[in-house]
């Protein structure tokens, strides 16, 4: 038989009872020495075969430390235990005094942040805000509002920008739509802004997403002419931006006004002189616009001779972007919260 060194186990079994952290380990350790299988009861068991002086010496010895050990157990265990205890206790214990702790609030996004500013300013200057459905006919999207079927936009394939759907029908690639929708259900006078999402197939890049928003608007009257609509465009991106901006109108092409123009605001970022926001031309891209043409009158039933009107149609996401000065128009679809908690 090995050499009995029960000076070592005592060490070691008090160096495992100290380690202990819970009465599931603090068990184990037990079994280790003192159960039925532990160390020392197969050392006791062990002993028969020595001669009966050393059997009683090394029995008494071993029984002495079994009662030490027992001791060393029965005081870790009230040791855990009285931990368990202060910590339900702490954990049980409430400052009343103590500070809520504040809970996460949900905010507006940049877009609906600026799509409220713009409608509220329209509303002001005597608009209605009016919606439409982003799921559309040709019809509403492209025939009544006098675009030939042949127009490059109504592309089923690689020139067109349109989202077609299976079932039939597309998803709206302007707002331009629900001017029809409105007009044939209401007389006019009338003035109405529509903000919406719209959709197009495109690459995306810091300019460019597969969905954005728009704000088309839409005034018609008796006497109505582009004077009106400067007047009011003009007010608009004065109030929007808080201060004297310039704007100016230039001769462009939409199917569905006539004559068609394109405005253009002075570039926030230099007043006109020329920088890398501008691309050096002193002037920002902000909104298509024109006299609603004669033809769109007729397809909502109502007699061009007697009515006139301006239509425009802006881009919000753009807007937003140049109050905030944000540089990728996919920051406002990513849902990256790094993003989102700026504003
Ligand atoms: N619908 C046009 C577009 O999406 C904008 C526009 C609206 C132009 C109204 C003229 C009048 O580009």
């Amino acid at each position: 038989m090995a050499k009995i060194n029960l000076k070592l186990l005592k060490k070691e079994a008090q160096k495992e009872i100290k380690k202990t952290r819970d009465l599931k380990g603090l068990n184990e350790v037990f079994n280790k020495y003192l159960g039925k299988k532990g160390e020392l009861s197969l050392i006791l068991r062990s002993l028969k075969k020595l001669p009966k002086l050393r059997r009683a010496k090394i029995g008494s010895e071993v029984n002495e430390l079994k009662d030490f050990l027992k001791i060393k157990f029965e005081q870790k265990a009230e040791e855990i235990k009285e931990k368990i205890k202060q910590k339900i206790e702490e954990k049980e214990w409430i400052d009343i005094t103590a500070p809520g702790r504040k809970p996460a609030l949900g905010h507006l996004h940049p877009l609906t942040l600026v799509k409220r500013k713009v409608e509220e300013i329209f509303q002001s200057m005597g608009f209605t805000v009016i919606e439409g459905p982003e799921i559309e006919t040709e019809w509403y999207n492209f025939d009544a509002l006098n675009i030939p079927k042949d127009h490059p936009a109504r592309d089923i394939l690689s020139l067109g920008k349109t989202l077609y759907l299976k079932a039939g029908g597309l998803m709206r690639s302007h707002t331009s739509s629900v001017q029809i929708r409105y007009m044939e259900k209401n007389n006019p006078p009338f003035r109405i802004v529509v903000p919406g999402r719209i959709f197009r197939q495109e690459s995306t890049d810091s300019s460019h997403e597969i969905n954005f928003y728009q704000l088309e608007g839409l005034m018609v009257d008796k006497n109505i002419s582009v004077a009106n609509f400067k007047a009011i465009i003009e007010e608009f991106f004065r109030r929007f931006f808080g201060k004297d901006t310039k704007i100016r109108l230039r001769p462009s092409y939409f199917p569905f006004v006539e004559p068609g123009l394109e405005v253009d605001l002075i570039c926030l970022s230099c007043q006109g002189k020329g920088c890398s926001v501008c691309s050096q031309t002193g002037w920002l891209e902000m909104l298509g616009a024109g006299m609603v043409h004669p033809n769109v009158f007729k397809s909502a039933g109502y007699n061009p001779k007697f009515w006139q009107g301006f239509a425009f149609g802006m881009g919000l996401d753009r807007l937003t972007m140049m109050k905030y000065k944000i540089n990728d128009i996919r920051l406002f679809y990513s849902g990256d919260l790094r993003f989102l908690n700026q504003f």
